[in-house]
């Protein structure tokens, strides 16, 4: 028993703004930031939710699969930046699709987010807990970054992505391997909230995302290409027999470095995030989205699916696409 995903879709926010745009705002370039990251603009939240982005993604994916929301067993969203922290924001998505028999919880492992929403829905469905389940990354990233710092706020931007997925003999998913290190979680953090209960003289250091950039470009370039190969010793794959590699969306020179450690040519890495930044938990299953509705995955490639990030949290899929049973 395996799960295979047989829709896709995304939702971004209506605004998009440039480097040009941020260079108004920053010390920065539209050079620099195309050179350094490769990206030249991305989508921010005027307004739009988390869970409104979300639910759109998930209406779209469900169009895709062909099926109704009520179908739906289990809603899992990948978010770190909620706007809500009771309820969840998968309750919100389930109320707003009618998604009224679905089991709807988020998990928060940042930019693995996706990955390890995906693993928990695959072990669901492996053993026969539910047969279905829509997976949903979603950032508003924009309210979390400090728009003062040129050293992040040129990185992120706002977005969901969302997969249906469902049960099947063979094929879909082959491996999976997820790993965390907390004790590297410095390097990129965001304290969200102050304490302050009575009996605590609580002092918030900053609400906004901190990042040691280069110590988490230098962790990406290291274990993403560790764990992908775990991933494919499992699937009993080499690298040169899969077509597509769908890599977290964080900076055109991590994955081409990913590219370089794993011995393949970096053109069997798609990317957009020249397009839409980095969008956490979202980039993964807006570009599966995008390379779908462009007509690029063929029935029976070997995909390979691997996100990274804050934590640290990463971890890789190896599948069979596969629509058709
Ligand atoms: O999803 C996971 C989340 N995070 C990431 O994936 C981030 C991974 N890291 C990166 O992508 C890169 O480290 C960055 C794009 C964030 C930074 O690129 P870098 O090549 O590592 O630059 P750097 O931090 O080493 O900074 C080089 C210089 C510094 O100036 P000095 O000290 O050499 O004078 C920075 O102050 O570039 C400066 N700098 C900028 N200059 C213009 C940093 N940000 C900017 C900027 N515009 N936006």
């Amino acid at each position: 028993m395996s799960m295979r995903i047989i829709g896709t879709g995304s939702a971004l926010p209506e605004k998009y703004v440039t480097n040009n745009d941020l260079a108004e705002l920053v010390d920065t370039s539209d050079e620099w930031i195309r050179e350094r990251t490769g990206i030249a603009g991305r989508h921010v939240s005027t307004g739009e939710t988390v869970a409104e982005l979300a639910a759109l993604a998930c209406g779209r994916a469900l169009a895709d699969a062909g099926r109704r929301a009520e179908q739906v067993e289990l809603l899992i969203v990948a978010t770190c930046s909620p706007e809500t922290g009771i309820p969840s924001v998968a309750c919100q998505v389930q109320s707003s699709l009618g998604a009224v028999n679905a089991v709807a919880f988020d998990l928060n492992a940042a930019c693995a987010g996706f990955l390890f929403a995906l693993h928990t829905a695959w072990a669901y469905v492996q053993s026969g807990i539910c047969r279905n389940a829509l997976i949903v990354g979603a950032e508003v990233l924009s309210k979390l970054v400090d728009w003062t710092d040129r050293g992040t706020c040129i990185l992120f931007g706002d977005g969901a992505g969302a997969v249906f997925a469902e049960q099947c003999d063979r094929g879909g998913i082959l491996s999976f391997v997820q790993h965390s290190d907390g004790r590297k979680g410095e390097v990129l953090r965001c304290d969200s909230r102050a304490l302050t209960n009575p009996y605590v003289r609580g002092v918030m250091q900053s609400p906004w995302v901190k990042m040691d950039g280069r110590e988490v470009f230098s962790f990406a370039v290291r274990q993403v290409p560790t764990g992908i190969t775990e991933a494919l010793r499992q699937a009993h794959l080499k690298a040169e027999e899969v077509e597509m590699f769908v890599l977290h969306q964080a900076n055109f020179r991590i994955i081409e470095g990913i590219a370089r450690r794993l011995g393949l040519d970096a053109d069997r890495f798609p990317m957009n995030l020249d397009r839409v930044g980095n969008m956490s938990s979202a980039s993964i299953p807006v570009l599966l989205d995008e390379l779908n509705r462009a007509g690029r995955l063929k029935e029976g490639m070997k995909m390979v699916l691997s996100g990274f990030g804050a934590g640290l949290t990463w971890g890789a899929c190896v599948l069979n696409w596969q629509r058709e049973c």
